[in-house]
């Protein structure tokens, strides 16, 4: 019987994970889920606890009206000191317990596949959790570690996600190559310069080709929430006045929609002082219908779904030069057409944060661009035009490769065996 071992990449928005046959020394699957976990509103009688895993967990969630607990971007939580627990159908969840249930899902997945309980597992890990705080990075690290000994896993070891993509490349090249790796997700972007040599593929120490590692908290998130700030909030109220006190016009507060900006803030409006305010806000605006619409979104949850319209717009840009910022849905009724042009515009401040970050990073560890051999970009929000071109113009001699942009991780990750070799 073969023993085998497993890849993970636990993402903010998809965890993938790669099945590596040790003895045959090859990859036999690579699957991929979302990271999303839905809690059905009412608890099912014969299960406990009812959770969805995965890309049923939307449909689920999307068939139910949106009522229920959706959980995304759990990765974030990993690092966040402030979070402990939350309490679903009386029952509490920890960081750990949340994780658990993905690479729970995974795990059954896989272990079908091969027909067997693997115990084995590398798990990547970004190279900075959320940003240089050591505390905090430890803590997101050992609540993963749980996660994974809760799923079932007894032998784990960590390894930087982008060693992973970079580990999947070395897969493909045929001789030595100096390379900067670019993995750009939905949370977070980072970078680690490497040099891979297809006659170490596998191989115990890896650590004298490492030369360099960093990372900065933004992703597709980011860029989702910049469009939200920009295209989105001013379907909600932004901009728009209200009579203060009798012949004092003012602006609804900007600070207000920030909490609209990412879908899981939005859960800040259910105080009821703010739900009063905003109500106050409709009431003073005239009833004005932009006011409403926010009232719509906050008490129907429809964050999710608003932010997958934004999603798509910018989805449809990576290889479009017009698309549509549209959604319709209880009375909010959006149809605009945005061009490639406003969106990189939109999205300008965030691209120039990683532009700035890698230069930082170049400058710190000394790295001449002239002596890179080779680009690879892995990670969904790779696709982004404006981030191939932020590449193309800052290196425009170096080849740029990619490769799987969902599994890449995960299989690198699944090579990374070495790391069990004490
Ligand atoms: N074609 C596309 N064009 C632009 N962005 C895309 C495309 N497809 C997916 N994305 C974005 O890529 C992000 C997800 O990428 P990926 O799966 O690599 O992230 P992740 O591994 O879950 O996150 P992280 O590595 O930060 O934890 C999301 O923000 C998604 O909106
Ligand atoms: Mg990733």
């Amino acid at each position: 019987m073969s023993k085998f071992l497993y890849g993970i990449d636990f993402g903010t928005t998809n965890s993938a994970l790669s099945i590596y046959d040790e003895e045959k020394e090859e990859i036999v699957d690579t699957i991929s889920i979302p990271s999303l976990i839905y809690f059905t509103e009412t608890k099912s009688s014969i299960e406990g606890d009812s959770h969805i895993v995965g890309e049923n967990a939307i449909e689920a969630y999307l068939s139910d009206g949106m009522k229920g607990r959706f959980i995304k971007s759990i990765k974030q939580i990993l690092s966040r000191t402030t979070f402990t627990e939350t309490r679903i159908h009386n029952r509490r969840y920890n960081a750990s317990d949340l994780v658990t249930l993905i690479l729970k899902d995974l795990k059954e997945k896989a272990d079908k596949i091969i027909g067997q309980d693997c115990k084995k597992a590398v798990i990547g890990r970004p190279v900075f959790f959320d940003d240089d705080n050591t505390m905090k990075d430890t803590l997101a690290q050992t609540r993963l570690q749980r996660a994974a000994e809760n799923a079932g896993f007894s032998e784990v070891r960590f390894q930087f996600e982008p060693i992973g993509a970079a580990f999947a490349y070395e897969k493909s090249i045929t001789k030595k190559e100096r390379v900067l790796v670019a993995d750009l997700g939905g949370g977070t972007t980072d970078f680690t310069y490497l040099i891979l040599d297809p006659e170490k593929v596998g191989s115990k120490n890896r650590k004298n080709d490492m030369i360099a590692s960093g990372g900065i908290y933004i992703g597709g998130d980011s860029l989702d929430s910049a469009f939200m700030w920009d295209k989105g909030t001013p379907y909600f109220g932004k901009n728009t006045q209200y009579e203060a006190t009798p012949g004092k016009i003012l602006t609804v507060p900007k600070s207000l929609f920030a909490n609209i900006c990412t879908w899981d803030k939005m859960n800040f409006f259910n105080g009821l002082k703010i739900k009063k305010d905003i109500e106050d806000y409709y009431y003073y605006s005239g009833n004005d219908p932009k006011f409403k619409n926010l009232i719509t979104l906050i008490e129907n949850n429809l964050g999710y779904s608003f932010f997958r319209s934004i999603e798509k717009t910018k989805i449809e840009l990576s290889d479009q030069e017009v698309s549509k910022f549209a959604y319709s849905n209880m009375e909010i009724d959006i149809d605009e057409e945005i061009s490639l042009a406003q969106y990189n515009s939109i999205i300008e401040k965030d691209i120039n944060k990683i532009e700035v970050y890698l230069n930082g990073f170049m400058d710190l560890h000394k790295i001449n661009a002239e002596e890179i051999d080779c680009l690879f970009l892995t990670g969904g929000t790779s696709m982004v035009s404006a981030v191939q071109n932020l590449f193309k113009t800052r290196f425009p001699h170096i080849p740029l490769n990619s490769g799987d942009n969902f599994k890449s991780v995960a299989k690198g990750l699944a090579l990374s065996g070495y790391l069990f070799e004490d």
